[in-house]
C-alpha cells in the first residue's frame, strides 16, 4: 500500500464513512427515543376500548402505528392523531422526548390529570389540540418555549389558574381556545403581543375584571368570543374601531356602558355581534340601519331602550334577539320596523319578547322570510287582532304571543301551521271558540291557552295532536265535558283545564296518557264519582280536583299510585273513609277539606273516625291475601316444571332436525291475491330490487298485512328466500318485524310465485319521517328528540338480539331508514332481512362462508371494508348503525351532495363537533331555547355513539352490548333533566 492509497483510503473513510456512520448512529438512537417515548405514552393509558392501540407493539415499526405519522426520510414521528377514540389515562412526560413533533391531537378522549410541562421541550410543535378531555391543574407555562405554536385548543376540560403570562413569547399563534374550563383571573394586557392572533376563544371560564385596551393592537383579530364570564366595566372606546373583527361574543357578563351610535361604520366585516345578558344601557346605535353583513344581532337581556331603527338593510339577517330590554313606548309606531324585516329573507329567528312594545301587529309580517321558524311577541302591550297574514309562515316552529293585549278570535289562517311545535297565546284577551282545526297541528307539543276568554267545548279535534306533552287550557270560560279523545294522547304529560266550566264526569276508561303527570281539573263543575281507574295513569305526580261537584268515595286504588306527590280533592261532595296509604299517608301531600262527609285517614288530618260499618275487615282480607299468594305460587312452580319439561324437549329436537319452511303456517296465492286486489298498484306501498311490497288484508287472519312479492328472476332469489324464512321463524324481538308466513306456490299464469307475510307497520319506514317526499306533502311529519332516541334504541336493541342473543350470530348487512319500520306506537322495527341481502346465519367461525353474498348493503350506509370485498361482519352493521344515527341527528343521508372532496357524514359531524352542533342539526329537530344546553349534551353524547361505530376501521368501532348500555344512560339523563326543568 503507498503513501498515495493510504491517503486515499484515509480520506474516504474520514469524510464519507464516518460522518454517515455517525448520522446513521444518530438517526438510530433518535428513532429509539421515540419507539421508547411511545411506549411509555402507551403505557400510561390505562384503557383503550376497541384495542385502538393494538398495532402500538414491537412487532411493527412505531411509523406504521395507528395515530402515528412520521417523517419518511428520518424515520420520526411528527404528528400524533388520536382523537376521539375514548383514551382513558395520563399524557405521559416522555411525550417530551418526540422532539420532532409538529402536530398533537388528543381531543375527544378522556385523558386526565395534568398537561406535561414537558410539552415545552417541543420546540417544533405547531398545533396542540386537548379539547374534550379531562386534563386538571394549570396551563403549563412551559409552552411559552414552543415558539412555532400556531393553534392551542384547550376547550373543555378542568383546567384551573390563570392564562400564564409567559404566554406573551407565542409571538406566532393564530388561534387560542382554551374555553369552558375554569380557568381565573382576568383577559390578560400581554395578548397585545400575540400579533398574529386571529382567533380568541375563552368563553365559559371564571374569568374577572375589564377587557384591556392593549387588545385593541390585535389588528389581525377577526373572532373574539368569552362568553359566559365574570368579566365586567366598559369596552375601551378603540375596540370599535378594530375593523377586522368579525365576531364578537360577550354574552353572559356583568358588562355595562353604552354602544356607541356609528358602531357598525368603524365595524365594516361584522357578522356576528352577541351582547346578551349583560348590562349594557342607552339605545340601539343607529347605524345597525347600514350593517349589511351583519348574520347575528342579539343583545337581549340588557337596559337598552328607544326605538329599534330600521333594519331592511340586514339582508342576511339570520338572528334578531332584542328580548328583555326596556325598547319600546307602549305607543302605535314601537312596530313600524317589523315592517323593515320583511327585506330580510334569511331570518331564522326572532325574538321581541319581554319589552314595552306597543300598537297593533303589523299585517306585513306575514311577508316575512320563509325561513322564519322561531318567532317570540311574548310580555309586550300589543293589542289588537292578530293579523290573518301571520298564517303565511307556515314553517313556523314555535310562535309566542302570550301576556300581551291580543283580541277576537285565532285566524283560521293558523290552520297552516303544519309544523308547530309550540304554539303559546297565554294571557290575552282572546275570546271566541278553540278553532277545531287546532287538530291540524300534529305536530304540536306544547298548547298554551290558559288566561284567555274562550268559550264553547274543548274540541275532539285536539286529540289529533297525537305528540302533544302540555296542553293549557285553564282560566277560560269552556264548557262541557273533557272529550275522551284528550285522554287518549299518548305522550301527554301535563294537562290543565282548571278554572273553567267544565261538566260531565271525569272519564270512566283512561286507554292513553300513560305519560301524564299532572292532571289539573280543580275549578269546574265536575260530577259523578272519582274513577278508581284514574290510578291506571302510573306516571300522575301531580293531581287536583278540588273545586268541583264529585261525590261517592275516595277509591283505595288511589294509593297504588306510587308517583303521586300531590292529591287534592277538597271541595267536593266526597264522602266515606279517606285511604291510609301511598300518598295519604303524608298530610302535606294530600287536601280534603270541604268534603263534609269524608271520615278515617291518617291522625293529621283531624277528620273524625269512620262508624264501624264502614271499616274494612282487615282480617278476613289477610287471609284472604294469603290464600291468593299460596295459589300464585303453585302455580307459579306448576308452570316452571312444564317449561323445563318443554324446554328439554325442544332442545333435544332442535339438535336433529333441520326447521323446513313447511313448518311456518302457509297462506295460498289465492288469498294473497284476494287480498291486494289483484297486486293492483293501488296496494303497491313500496318495490326495490328485490320485488313489490304490497298492503293486504289477511282474510283468514282478519288483518291488515304487508306482503312482500319476491322477484323470481334474481339469481339467488330462491335461496335467500328459504334462508329468510328460516332465519325469521327462529327469531323473534319486539324490534324485529314478525314474518307471519310464507308463501311459495305457482301463480293463476302457472309461474312459480314467493312471497313473505309481515305485520303492517301504519307509520312507514323511518326514510318517510326523515326525508319526507315533497316539501309540502300532507303528511309532514317530524320527529322530536325523545322520539329519535327511542328509534335508536330500538333498533340497537334488535341488533343486540341478532349479535349476541340467537344461538347463531345473524347479520342484517343492510341497516338504513327504509328498513326502520315504525308501528303504531311508533316502535321501531328492523326489517328486510335478507331478501337480497341473505340472512346470514353463520357461527363465530365461519364468516368466509357468507363472502359469497354479492350485494353487501347499501352505499353509504355499508362499511368501507365491504366494497374491498373483505367478508361481512358483526362490525359492518355496527358501521350502518352509526351512520344511521348521525343522519338521525344531522338529517342528512351519507350519500348527501354536499359531501364532497372525500368528506362524509362521519367526517363532517366530527369535524363539526367544536362549538357547531346546534347549527348542523336536522331542521326538523326543533329545539326551545330554554332547553338547549340540555339537549345539546345528550346530541354530543349520541354523536359520539354515532361516530364512534362509524370508525373506518372495523376493530376500532363500537360493539352493541356497549352501545345498548349508554344509549339507555343518555335517554335516562336527558329525561331526568326534563323532569326537572318542569
Ligand atoms: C431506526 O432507523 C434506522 C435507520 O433509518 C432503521 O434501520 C431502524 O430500523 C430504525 N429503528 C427503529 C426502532 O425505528
Ligand atoms: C371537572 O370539573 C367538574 C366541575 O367542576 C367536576 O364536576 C368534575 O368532577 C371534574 N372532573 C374531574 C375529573 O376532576
Ligand atoms: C299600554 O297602552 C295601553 C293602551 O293605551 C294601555 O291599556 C296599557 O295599560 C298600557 N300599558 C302600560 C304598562 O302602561
Amino acid at each position: 500500500m503507498n503513501h498515495f492509497s493510504f491517503f486515499f483510503i484515509f480520506f474516504y473513510v474520514y469524510f464519507c464513512y464516518l460522518p454517515n456512520k455517525t448520522l446513521a448512529m444518530t438517526l438510530t438512537l433518535q428513532n429509539q427515543t421515540d419507539h421508547q417515548a411511545l411506549l411509555q405514552f402507551k403505557h400510561s393509558i390505562t384503557n383503550y376500548p376497541n384495542g385502538v392501540l393494538d398495532s402500538w407493539n414491537s412487532s411493527t415499526h412505531f411509523c406504521k402505528w395507528h395515530g402515528i405519522t412520521c417523517n419518511p426520510m428520518h424515520q420520526r414521528v411528527t404528528k400524533l392523531n388520536l382523537q376521539g377514540n375514548n383514551l382513558y389515562g395520563s399524557i405521559s412526560p416522555f411525550i417530551g422526548n418526540l422532539s420532532r413533533l409538529r402536530n398533537i391531537n388528543l381531543q375527544n378522549n378522556s385523558f386526565t390529570k395534568k398537561i406535561p410541562h414537558e410539552l415545552g421541550q417541543l420546540l417544533k410543535l405547531n398545533q396542540l389540540s386537548l379539547g374534550n378531555n379531562m386534563f386538571l391543574g394549570d396551563i403549563p407555562k412551559s409552552l411559552s418555549n414552543c415558539s412555532n405554536l400556531k393553534v392551542l385548543h384547550l376547550l373543555k376540560n378542568n383546567l384551573t389558574g390563570n392564562i400564564p403570562i409567559e404566554f406573551a413569547s407565542l409571538q406566532k399563534l393564530l388561534k387560542i381556545n382554551i374555553g369552558k374550563n375554569h380557568l381565573t383571573g382576568g383577559v390578560p394586557s400581554f395578548m397585545s403581543n400575540l400579533s398574529s392572533l386571529t382567533s380568541l376563544v375563552l368563553f365559559f371560564n371564571n374569568l374577572e375584571g375589564n377587557i384591556p385596551q392593549e387588545i385593541c393592537l390585535l389588528r389581525n383579530l377577526r373572532n373574539i368570543s368569552v362568553d359566559v364570564n365574570k368579566l365586567s366595566g366598559t369596552f375601551p372606546p378603540c375596540f370599535y374601531n378594530m375593523s377586522s373583527l368579525e365576531s364578537i361574543s360577550f354574552a353572559e357578563n356583568r358588562f355595562n356602558g353604552y354602544l356607541p351610535w356609528n358602531m357598525f361604520y368603524t365595524l365594516p366585516y361584522l357578522k356576528d355581534f352577541r351582547m346578551g345578558h349583560n348590562l349594557f344601557s342607552g339605545k340601539i346605535p343607529t347605524s345597525i340601519a347600514n350593517a349589511s353583513t351583519l348574520k347575528t344581532f342579539d343583545i337581549g337581556q340588557n337596559s337598552l331602550r328607544g326605538q329599534v331603527p330600521s333594519l331592511g338593510k340586514l339582508r342576511d339577517l339570520d338572528l334578531l334577539n332584542l328580548e328583555i330590554n326596556i325598547l319600546g313606548s307602549n305607543s302605535t309606531k314601537d312596530l313600524d320596523f317589523l315592517k323593515t324585516l320583511t327585506n330580510c329573507t334569511k331570518l331564522r329567528i326572532l325574538s321581541i319578547t319581554a319589552n314595552s312594545f306597543g300598537g297593533f301587529l303589523p299585517n306585513s309580517i306575514g311577508n316575512f322570510s320563509h325561513h322564519l321558524y322561531e318567532l317570540y311577541l311574548g310580555g309586550n302591550e300589543i293589542s289588537g287582532e292578530v293579523p290573518k297574514g301571520l298564517g303565511n309562515l307556515a314553517n313556523l316552529i314555535i310562535l309566542s304571543l302570550g301576556h300581551n293585549h291580543f283580541e277576537g278570535t285565532i285566524p283560521t289562517s293558523f290552520g297552516q301551521f303544519k309544523k308547530m311545535q309550540l304554539l303559546d297565546l297565554r294571557q290575552n284577551n282572546f275570546s271566541g271558540e278553540i278553532p277545531s282545526f287546532i287538530g291540524n297541528l300534529s305536530q304540536l307539543f306544547d298548547l298554551r291557552m290558559e288566561e284567555n276568554m274562550f268559550e264553547g267545548n274543548i274540541p275532539l279535534s285536539i286529540g289529533k295532536c297525537q305528540m302533544l306533552q302540555f296542553l293549557s287550557l285553564s282560566h277560560n270560560n269552556l264548557r262541557g265535558p273533557i272529550p275522551l279523545e284528550v285522554f287518549r294522547i299518548p305522550s301527554l304529560a301535563k294537562l290543565d283545564v282548571s278554572e273553567n266550566r267544565l261538566s260531565g264526569e271525569i272519564p270512566r276508561t283512561i286507554y292513553g296518557c300513560l305519560s301524564l303527570k299532572y292532571l289539573g281539573l280543580q275549578g269546574n263543575s265536575l260530577n259523578g264519582t272519582i274513577p278508581s281507574k284514574l290510578s291506571d295513569l302510573k306516571s300522575l305526580q301531580y293531581l287536583d280536583l278540588s273545586r268541583n261537584q264529585l261525590s261517592g268515595s275516595i277509591p283505595n286504588d288511589l294509593e297504588n299510585m306510587d308517583l303521586l306527590e300531590y292529591l287534592n280533592v277538597s271541595f267536593n261532595k266526597l264522602e266515606g273513609e279517606v285511604p291510609i296509604k301511598g300518598v295519604f299517608q303524608n298530610a302535606s301531600r294530600i287536601a280534603v277539606t270541604g268534603n263534609n262527609k269524608l271520615c278515617g285517614g291518617i291522625l293529621e288530618l283531624h277528620l273524625s273516625p269512620c262508624p264501624a260499618n264502614l271499616i274494612k275487615p282487615t282480617k278476613h282480607q289477610n287471609l284472604k291475601l294469603a290464600a291468593v299468594i299460596i295459589s300464585v305460587i303453585v302455580f307459579l312452580i306448576l308452570m316452571l316444571a312444564l317449561t323445563i319439561y318443554l324446554m328439554r324437549k325442544r332442545n333435544r329436537k332442535s339438535s336433529f332436525d333441520t326447521p323446513r319452511i313447511e313448518q311456518l303456517d302457509k297462506v295460498s296465492y289465492q288469498e294473497l291475491y284476494q287480498g291486494t286486489d289483484g297486486f293492483s298498484d293501488r296496494n303497491l306501498i313500496g318495490s326495490g330490487s328485490f320485488g313489490s311490497v304490497y298492503k293486504g288484508n289477511l282474510a283468514s287472519q282478519d288483518k291488515v298485512v304487508a306482503i312482500k312479492v319476491l322477484n323470481l328472476k334474481k339469481k339467488g332469489a330462491h335461496k335467500s328466500f328459504i334462508a329468510e324464512c328460516n332465519a325469521l321463524k327462529n327469531i323473534r324481538h319486539r324490534n324485529l318485524v314478525k314474518v307471519l308466513t310464507c308463501c311459495s306456490s305457482t301463480d293463476y299464469k302457472g309461474e312459480e310465485f314467493k312471497a313473505l307475510v309481515f305485520d303492517y307497520m301504519k307509520n312507514g319506514s323511518l326514510e318517510d319521517w326523515l326525508h319526507p317526499r315533497s316539501a309540502n306533502s300532507e303528511h309532514q311529519r317530524m320527529l322530536s328528540l325523545v322520539q329519535r332516541l327511542n328509534i335508536m334504541i330500538d333498533i340497537a336493541y334488535a341488533l343486540h338480539y341478532l349479535h349476541r342473543e340467537c344461538e347463531q350470530l345473524v347479520l342484517h348487512c343492510d341497516i338504513k331508514p327504509s328498513n326502520i319500520l315504525l308501528d303504531d306506537d311508533m316502535v321501531a322495527r328492523v326489517s328486510d332481512f335478507g331478501i337480497t341481502k341473505l340472512v346470514s346465519v353463520v357461527d363465530d367461525t365461519s364468516y368466509k362462508e357468507t363472502s359469497t353474498v354479492r350485494l353487501k348493503g347499501t352505499i353509504g350506509y355499508a362499511p368501507p371494508e365491504y366494497g374491498m370485498s373483505s367478508e361481512v361482519s358483526s362490525y359492518g352493521d355496527m358501521y350502518s348503525f352509526g351512520i344511521l344515527v348521525l343522519e338521525m341527528i344531522i338529517g342528512r343521508r351519507p350519500t348527501d351532495e354536499m359531501f364532497e372532496d372525500g368528506e362524509n357524514l362521519h367526517t363532517f359531524v366530527k369535524n363539526s363537533f367544536h362549538g357547531s352542533i346546534m347549527q348542523i342539526l336536522d331542521t326538523n329537530l326543533v329545539v326551545p331555547r330554554d332547553t338547549e344546553a340540555r339537549v345539546e349534551k345528550c346530541l354530543v353524547s349520541v354523536l359520539r355513539i354515532g361516530i364512534a361505530c362509524s370508525m373506518e376501521s372495523p376493530k376500532e368501532r363500537m360493539n352493541i352490548v356497549d352501545v345498548t348500555k349508554e344509549l339507555d344512560i343518555i335517554k335516562m339523563v336527558f329525561l331526568d333533566g326534563e323532569r326537572r326543568e318542569d
